[in-house]
């Protein structure tokens, strides 16, 4: 998820390792490690925090390695810590990787290589990729050693290797991104083009399934399939604030127009789809227990609250389990009694929300199970609750949440299936839930490919004071969401309201020209919802709509029409949410906001 950097040239690669990975940053990230040769002996040095924390530790330190390798990590797998840190070694401290990613049968290899002796010190996914090329590191080149452990792993990598017994670096690339830079006899590799800028501008990106070789004479790709690869450099001249939001504007919009691959990485490694089960390696010690809950509170906050309130209806019609969404600042004071066999569960992007870490805790003290639902690895609510389930879509850093509101969505799907399979579930349904997940991807970019239709009509709302958004059902938490994400970004006034709730008192707002967003797919309460749009209309108020086509009914009722994949109903939020927030997005624009940092606002709100 988070930044690697490999060097080997005519210069002193520390203080250019060093200054690679401070252009990285941004990425956010829990700690930051070098490795570097030094008498013909493996150093590497790391630290958790930020990388200002390595730097004095490396204050003294002299170092005149001309080949190295530098990690910043965001963890996926073993909380952040110094020794969780890369980079990571093998046994003999012979050779050290920089690993970006996860690799989804870390412990069925792990497991196989302690048998072979191996042994392991940290909790990370990564330290088996260390190992596993060790293992094939007997009589032939790195390359090849690489080639064949990268052949036995399942999941997303970005990885650099070096190995005292050679001078070059091997890099491979699949599901995270790398790039080679080159500047004369110096040859670079990084997760990402703003690493490379302060030295070079001639840059090469790794496809799928690419490996690097990099020596001092020169550069060679090669398949993981086999064969070479031939590829010719390019001349980027792209600023470092461009590089940095992959050419975007903003991270919320880069974060938007990532959410297709947030559903894939939600979910990856997590499907057997065959037998239409979940598998969630933090809940195995608790499948027993999760057997006998009958009843689910949801604590969360903000749009977090806002995926529990769609849960509370998938929960309910897949499991058939009752379930209750609270603020997680209203539940930690209420007085109600709390059964043992509730479970309660935290939904939280940061991890680190007073008010859901609080409810955590009174629920502990009254001996409820507490799950989470969390994006940061070694958060305070990850480490606390009972067991939990982590997003592993990488750092959202806009302070509007989107791409982990969608993988929150994924995941409550996956959970409900999954409790759901414990009851009556069947596989048959289960299959036709997690195919349709599948297809959900490909979906979503047609959505986003829509953005500049949302900006046309942004274009002819911005102006407005104040905004309705509407829906029913799943639906009615994408009117809030929707309402949430304008409040926050653009600073317009925006309301929620169940559609059928208009008439008894909202309807009193709606005069010429009132904007009324109405989230309207063709579901089983679309004629229902149809009727309430004839109620703005006839009161002169402008509609937008997001539904899925564009059919008789909805011409009349409507001045804007977005339209959306179709898929189940039970999946529409997760494409629903997307049009919302890019209209959010570009009306936000307009108004020239602070988009990424709104005002009065905070991305993780750690005070009560
Ligand atoms: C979302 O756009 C907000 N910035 C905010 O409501 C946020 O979702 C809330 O503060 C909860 O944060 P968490 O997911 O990190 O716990
Ligand atoms: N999965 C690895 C870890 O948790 C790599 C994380 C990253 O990409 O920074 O250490």
């Amino acid at each position: 998820m988070c930044g690697i950097i490999g060097y080997i040239g005519e210069k002193k690669a520390l203080p250019i390792i060093l200054k690679s990975l401070k252009k990285m940053e941004y990425r956010g990230y829990d700690s930051a490690g070098v490795a570097l040769v030094e008498n013909d002996k493996l150093i590497i040095k790391k630290k958790s925090g930020k990388l200002d924390i390595l730097k004095k530790e490396l204050k003294d330190f002299k170092n005149n390695s001309t080949i190295g390798i530098g990690h910043i990590r965001w963890a996926t797998h073993g909380e952040p810590s110094d020794l969780n840190a890369h980079p990571h070694n093998d046994c003999n401290s012979e050779l050290t990787i920089v690993h970006n990613g996860i690799i989804e049968n870390s412990n069925e290899l792990k497991k196989s290589l302690i048998k072979k002796g191996h042994i392991f010190k940290t909790e990370t996914d990564s330290e088996v990729l260390a190992h596993l090329i060790e293992e094939y590191y007997k009589n032939n080149k790195l390359e090849e050693a690489v080639k064949i452990a990268l052949e036995k792993v399942n999941g997303a990598y970005g990885i650099v290797v070096f190995s005292l017994k050679e001078e070059k670096l091997v890099a491979a690339r699949l599901g995270s991104p790398v790039v080679l830079g080159i500047k004369n006899k110096e040859y670079f590799v990084a997760s990402d083009v703003a690493a490379l800028l302060p030295f070079t501008k001639e840059v090469l990106f790794l496809e799928e399934g690419e490996i690097a070789i990099l020596d001092r004479q020169g550069y060679k790709i090669i398949k993981l399939t086999g064969g070479e690869s031939i590829r010719e450099t390019q001349t980027v001249d792209w600023s470092l604030d461009e590089v940095e939001k992959d050419g975007y504007d903003h991270f919320m919009l880069k974060e938007i127009m990532e959410e297709a691959d947030t559903v894939r990485a939600s979910m990856r490694g997590r499907v057997i789809l065959e037998e239409g089960d979940i598998r969630f390696g933090g809940l195995i010690d608790v499948m027993d227990k999760l057997k006998e809950i009958d009843r689910i509170i949801i604590v969360a906050c903000g749009t977090a609250h806002y995926a529990g309130r769609i849960a509370e209806y998938v929960i309910e019609s897949l499991v058939n389990l009752p379930v209750e969404v609270q603020y997680a600042s209203e539940f930690r004071y209420r007085e109600e009694p709390l059964d043992k066999k509730s479970l309660v569960l935290a939904i939280s992007q940061s991890g680190e929300t007073a008010d859901t870490l609080a409810a955590i805790r009174k629920a502990k003290e009254n001996n409820v199970l507490t799950f989470g639902i969390v994006n940061v690895v070694g958060s305070t609510i990850a480490r606390e609750t009972d067991a939990g389930i982590y997003n592993h879509i990488g750092p959202e850093i806009s302070v509007a949440s989107t791409k982990a509101f969608v993988s929150q969505l994924v995941i409550i799907y996956l959970l409900a299936i999954l409790l759901g399979r414990q009851r009556k579930l069947s596989r048959q349904q289960a299959i036709e839930i997690l195919d349709e997940l599948n297809k959900l991807p490909e979906k979503i970019e047609t959505i986003t490919a829509q953005a500049s239709k949302i900006d046309e009509i942004a274009k002819k709302y911005y102006e407005a004071n104040n905004f309705i958004y509407i829906g029913r059902k799943l639906n009615y938490p994408i009117a809030l969401e929707g309402a949430l994400k304008l409040k926050e970004i653009s600073y317009i006034h925006a309301e929620g309201y169940p559609a059928g709730e208009l008439k008894h008192g909202p309807l009193a707002l709606i005069e010429e020209g009132y904007p009324v967003v109405a989230i309207i797919p063709q579901d089983k309460v679309y004629k229902k919802t149809i009727n309430n749009l004839e109620e703005v209309k006839a009161r002169l108020g402008k509609v937008i709509a997001i539904t899925n086509e564009e059919d008789d009914l909805i011409k009349k009722v409507t001045d804007d029409v977005i339209i959306i994949p179709k898929t189940l109903e039970i999946l529409n939020p997760i494409l629903t949410v997307i049009p919302i927030q890019l209209l959010a997005y570009f009306i936000a624009k307009r108004r020239g906001c602070p988009i990424d940092q709104p005002r009065n606002l905070a991305k993780s709100v750690t005070v009560e």
